[in-house]
This record gives C-alpha cells, sequence and structure tokens, in this order.
C-alpha cells in the first residue's frame, strides 16, 4: 500500500472506532450456535477488528488479515475477550493461506478490493477449503456501485454473485442499492450484496 493509502485507511478505522460488528456476521455466527465456540475463522481486510472482537467474544479461535499493519496495530491494542486466541498477519488476502480447519470465512466489505483474476481465485481457494457447513459472511459489491471501473476493485452482477455461491445455501443474500456517504464523506451510490452462505453437504469439488 502506498502512504496516501495507509493514511486513508487509518483516518477510516478511526472514524469507524467502536462500531459494531457487521450484521452478516452476527448472522452467521447465530446460526452455527455456541456449541461452534473453538471453532476456527478467518476475518479477509479485518480493519481494526470490529467483527474480530465479535468472533472472539463468542469463543472462537480467529486468524485476522489486513494488508495494513495501521489495522492489526489498532486490533491488538484493543480489550481482547479473556481467553482470545487470535493470530494477526500482515499480507494480502489474494496471498494468504487459509488456515487448514477453518470454519467460518469472514470478510466484510473487503474481498472486493482486489482485481477480479484475484477476487476469482480467492474465492476457489475460500469454497476449497470451507469444509461442508462451513460459511462465508461479508459484501460484495455490484455493477451499479460508483466505484465501478476503479483499478484493483471487483463488481460482479447479481447472477454472477449468485453463481459463485452455487454449491452454497443462501442464509442471507441482501442487495442493497442506495445514495450515500462514504465513512469518508464523499457521495457515493453503493450497491452491495451481503451475503452468509453455507457449504452445502452436496457441494462437488471444483
Ligand atoms: C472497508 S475496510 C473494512 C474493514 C472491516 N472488515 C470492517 O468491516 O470494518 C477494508 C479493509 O480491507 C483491507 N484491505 C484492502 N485490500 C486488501 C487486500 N488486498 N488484502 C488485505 N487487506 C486488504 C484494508 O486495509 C481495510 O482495513
Amino acid at each position: 500500500m502506498t502512504d496516501d493509502r495507509s493514511a486513508d485507511w487509518a483516518a477510516y478505522y478511526e472514524k469507524l472506532r467502536d462500531r459494531p460488528p457487521r450484521r452478516t456476521l452476527l448472522t452467521a455466527l447465530d446460526r452455527f450456535g455456541p456449541a461452534s465456540a473453538g471453532s476456527l475463522a478467518i476475518d479477509l481486510g479485518c480493519g481494526d477488528g470490529r467483527d474480530v472482537i465479535e468472533i472472539l467474544r463468542r469463543g472462537w479461535r480467529v486468524v485476522a488479515v489486513d494488508a495494513e499493519p495501521e489495522a492489526l496495530k489498532r486490533l491488538q491494542a484493543r480489550p481482547l475477550p479473556a481467553g482470545s486466541d487470535l493470530t494477526p498477519i500482515v499480507a494480502r488476502f489474494e496471498d494468504v493461506p487459509l488456515p487448514l480447519g477453518v470454519t467460518l470465512v469472514n470478510s466484510s466489505f473487503a474481498m472486493p478490493l482486489c482485481a477480479p483474476d484475484d477476487f476469482r481465485r480467492l474465492w476457489q481457494r475460500i469454497r476449497d477449503a470451507l469444509p461442508a457447513g462451513g460459511r462465508f459472511a461479508g459484501q460484495w459489491y455490484g455493477p451499479r456501485d460508483s466505484w465501478v471501473g476503479r483499478s484493483g476493485m471487483t463488481f460482479l452482477s447479481r447472477d454472477e454473485a449468485l453463481g459463485l455461491l452455487d454449491s452454497f445455501d443462501l442464509e442471507m443474500f441482501e442487495e442493497e442499492e442506495a445514495d450515500g456517504v462514504t465513512p469518508r464523506g464523499n457521495a457515493k451510490h453503493w450497491h452491495i450484496f451481503h451475503i452468509v452462505a453455507r457449504k452445502r453437504e452436496d457441494a462437488a469439488p471444483q
């Protein structure tokens, strides 16, 4: 990341600090239920950890990945729940190996921040890494998002997104389109898919 980009993300973390965990994550954790405490999750593009803290609070082990050292510095400076088992990794999620035994892959507002080929390769790895019954939670971006055309980002039509999820049962697939403002105060048209998906027992190896 460039210094400018890093400064942008630092301002983002500061602005959104203390925000609650994402609804996609909460839905996935609720679906797993308390019996899944002790299981392993990875959070790709975790930022300063608004979701990571909640996963830890529910007793899961967490691998937290972000390309920005500042994100993980802030995460580790947070008060972590007692007994937390957290492995922070500074890396691009396109490159990071997915840990053996991962049951939940969470990526809130982060996975679209890589180029289409990388996105597809990463999704293939996520699909392969998850066991039957494992879940993906996060957001992908649609083609009417006003960031379309930015390099190094991925936008998917509804049909493309559903196609990529074809070996999953959809527990949430909500399409949101709205005019709004980014955390940095810029006007933006959002086109977002909010996803919670559970890998099917009969999912064929890809
Ligand atoms: C919009 S923030 C979302 C942070 C957090 N998941 C949340 O929901 O608040 C996106 C995060 O993804 C990270 N990020 C962007 N591209 C990345 C990449 N290719 N690999 C790893 N992290 C990346 C950024 O550093 C940033 O912390």
